[in-house]
């Protein structure tokens, strides 16, 4: 997306603003076809579930990884076909369960012996089932997203696995086994390690005919080439129907937040305050994830002249050369889009973009503090539509009753 047509969503829509760039979503779906030719793409809606969204991947034939009732309504209104969804996620009610059934749901993944004991219980004839398995190794990324980990609290260790899977093939409805390692997954032998897992579990299961792989690639650097020739390699051995389900590398870099700067302060450290923070894009706080800041376009006042808000040190008067934070407008010290970010000069009214944040971005954002959530534009062609309109204070207390 140029510069031009940022400054024209944000003038249009105002800031924070979330802007989708569907041509990209199209080319990571395309990235993902190529690289893994072999594999069903099942995109997991926790990373984005904007409405617009979901409906494009419906029309580029994607199926749909859910795990809470609300991603399931969301997929299934966006209009996934029930037998392309995939319900995963380590709470399953016997509320979600009969849902699913009900609405046909083509696949589970059970995560726990606790998953398979509601699903027992379920009218679900047409419903087959995924055993999660955990694998029990470092996956290599950060601790909150390394779900392969021993001490996670996903999947079963392998021989609990096999047990729920004797039980779920005892009903005729065991599809195969599922591993989910992480999230940010950057080191190709990470493959090697889920396959390495998984294969043993087969040999009891002639008519396990389904693996799922999880999702998981990193942006901006995924391990494509590495992840792909492993899974072949598995695919080729066994015959296996594969699935894989992305969220992050399908949406994550299609997405911008824009965000106005409200305020640049001195000090020890130049602190340019911006109109979006944590209740907008959480991962910098939850992960000290990095995303890239850059001016998109100069504003319209505090520049240049003299005194405290302008002058000698740059636009702001504040030294540019400081190590500068991009803070959000929240009392806390952890509400920051960026640390030690490389921009020039500043000043309030100027525009920002922070890249990387179609991924759990927006699907993070919460009304902490009072924070009304962003406003949604998807482009498709260079032309921008809103989606999503920002929250205003009635959506606030939409939903309380008065004392
Ligand atoms: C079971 C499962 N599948 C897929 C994903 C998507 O991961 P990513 O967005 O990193 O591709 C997640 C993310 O948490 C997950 O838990």
């Amino acid at each position: 997306m140029t510069d031009a047509l940022l400054s024209l969503i944000a003038r249009r829509f105002g800031t924070p603003t979330y802007v989708y760039d569907l041509d990209v979503v199209d080319a990571q779906v395309g990235r993902l076809r190529t690289a893994f030719p072999f594999a069903e793409l099942r995109y997991a809606v926790k990373a984005n579930a904007n409405g617009a969204l979901l409906q494009h991947l419906v029309a580029l034939g994607v199926g749909a990884e859910a795990l809470t009732e609300g991603e399931l309504e969301r997929a299934l209104r966006a209009g996934f076909q029930p037998a392309h969804i995939v319900l995963g996620g380590p709470g399953h009610t016997p509320g979600l369960a009969r849902r699913a059934a009900e609405a046909g749901v083509g696949l589970v993944s059970l995560d726990s012996v606790g998953a398979w004991r509601v699903w027992r219980e379920t009218e679900a004839p047409g419903t087959r089932f995924l055993v999660r398995v955990n694998p029990g190794f470092d996956p290599h990324t950060h601790e909150h997203l390394a779900t392969a980990a021993a001490t996670s609290k996903f999947g079963e260790p392998s021989e609990t696995a096999l047990a729920i899977a004797h039980e779920v093939a005892s009903t005729g409805r065991l599809a195969g086994f599922h591993v989910h390692a992480g999230s940010m997954l950057d080191e190709e032998t990470v493959a090697d390690l889920v396959v390495a897992a998984l294969e043993p579990l087969y040999a009891g299961f002639p008519d396990a005919d389904l693996v799922d792989f999880g999702g998981g690639l990193a942006v901006p650097h995924p391990p494509l080439a590495g992840f792909a020739a492993a899974y072949e390699r598995f695919v080729r051995r066994s015959g296996k129907r594969v699935l894989l389900e992305p969220g992050r590398f399908v949406i994550a870099e299609a997405g911008t937040l824009l965000t106005r700067v409200l305020h640049v302060k001195g000090g020890a450290r130049r602190h340019v305050v911006a109109d979006a923070g944590m209740a907008d894009l959480l991962r910098p706080a939850l992960y000290g994830a990095h995303h890239p800041v850059r001016l998109v376009e100069g504003g319209e006042s505090d520049r240049g002249g003299t005194g405290p808000s302008g002058g000698a040190g740059g636009r702001s008067g504040v030294e540019p050369g400081l190590p500068t934070d991009v803070d959000g407008p929240l009392c806390e010290n952890a509400d920051r889009l960026g640390q030690d970010v490389e921009l020039p000069a500043v000043a309030a009214g100027d525009l920002l973009a922070v890249g990387t944040a179609g991924a759990y971005g927006f699907a993070m954002a919460s009304n902490y503090a009072g924070s009304l959530r962003p406003a949604e534009v998807v482009v498709r062609a260079g032309e921008a539509r809103l989606v999503r309109r920002r929250e205003r204070p009635e959506d606030l207390w939409r939903l309380e009753e008065d004392a």
